[in-house]
């Protein structure tokens, strides 16, 4: 006769060993399978004595639901175990940031903002966008706009020269935005309205300037523009671009052979403990350069003096990107670092506008 209780104490020490739901199912068929071993002692019953099936059949049967229990209670255990594993395999942290796509990530270079500012003030008061090419002929860039051959003011521009071509002429990187007001003269009937903004070119490089820089330029040809006209819309637009009430301006009188009088203008800022502000202080800070255009000029471009007059003024798009978001060092502008992108660079879904802000 088998110990029922040591076949019991074996059976459920294989049990509870199982470590996976394989082997528990082997343990399963070993026990209560066909030939199991308990399935074996529960065939004994029926050749048993009365009295002896009475006295063995609960023993038996007990010992078989004690281990159809204790195999039923192991299994869920296994399983409650393999989902944990499973679970923690296959876990996803939804809380990680998810990543930012190029409308966000991207980031608008200060001159292109500052660009976009200058265009949305100058486009609310009317003025369209001229453009010129940055590879500019003599002619243009300073025989047009009243430079005399061998004039001094042409060495002060420290022009880069292209080889002359077959004819001995020579191209050169334009010094400066004022080329885009003959184009812009000869190619349409005043009046006329419009800005340049675009690249200039100068061999220079120190904090504060680079080769390669911007410049916007501004012209009205009409037939009663006149210096007071140009002091109102540079008020206004001074205002406007720092964001301010009020600015004062001053205009010293100066010289540009393409202009009659010539001024630079300052406009008011206080630089207490090295800030700059405008709109308010003593001090002066030079930012434009100005005048009436200059009747040789007018008739350089096929214009009447007589008939048509008009103003321009030419102003540094680096240096008031500079100033009005305070950054100290122009070389950084074309090192392409992103670091310095992320920095100082503005979001390009927020377009600079008079009605929804200038700067987002
Ligand atoms: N072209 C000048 C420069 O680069 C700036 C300038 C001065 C432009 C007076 C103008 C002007 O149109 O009227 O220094």
């Amino acid at each position: 006769m088998t110990d029922l209780h040591s076949l019991e104490t074996e059976l459920l020490a294989q049990v509870a060993g199982a470590a996976d739901e394989g082997t528990l199912e082997g343990v399963r068929v070993s026990a209560l399978g066909k030939k199991g071993a308990v399935s074996d002692l529960l065939k004994t019953l029926g050749a048993m004595t009365p009295e002896a099936r009475k006295e063995q059949g609960p023993l038996i049967n007990g010992l078989r639901d004690r281990v159809q229990g204790a195999i039923q209670a192991r299994r869920e255990t296994l399983a409650e175990a393999a989902l944990a594993a499973r679970l923690a395999a296959e876990r996803i942290d939804v809380t990680l940031p998810v990543r930012e796509g190029p409308e966000t990530r991207g980031r608008i270079h200060p001159i292109t903002q500052v660009m976009d500012e200058i265009t949305a003030i100058f486009g609310d008061m009317g003025f369209a966008v001229a453009e010129g090419p940055d590879v500019e002929t003599d002619e243009l860039n300073f025989t047009a706009l009243n430079f005399p051959e061998g004039h001094p003011a042409r060495e002060m521009h420290d022009t880069f020269f292209l080889q002359p071509d077959r004819d001995g002429r020579r191209k050169l990187l334009r010094t400066h935005t004022s080329p885009v007001q003959v184009r812009t003269m000869r190619s349409q009937e005043p009046p006329i309205r419009v800005i340049c903004p675009g690249r200039t070119y100068r061999h220079d490089s120190d904090q504060t300037h680079t080769p390669m820089f911007h410049q916007v330029e501004g012209l009205v040809i009409d037939r009663t523009a006149n210096i007071a006209h140009l002091k109102w819309i540079l008020e206004e637009f001074c205002k406007a671009f720092f964001e301010v009430e009020s600015v004062k301006m001053r205009f010293r009188p100066s010289y540009f052979p393409f202009t009659e009088p010539s001024a630079e203008v300052d406009i008011q800022c206080s630089r207490k403990g090295g800030e700059i502000r405008f709109g308010e202080g003593d001090d002066w800070l030079e930012i434009l350069g100005c005048g009436m255009v200059h009747p040789n000029v007018l008739r350089n471009c096929g214009l009447d003096p007589d008939a048509v007059q008009g103003f321009a003024w030419g102003m540094g798009i680096d240096r008031i990107a500079m100033l009005k978001y305070g950054m100290p060092d122009l070389r950084p502008f074309f090192e392409a670092d992103l670091r310095w992108l992320d920095h100082y660079g503005f979001r390009p879904l927020d377009m600079p506008s008079l009605v929804g802000g200038l700067t987002g």
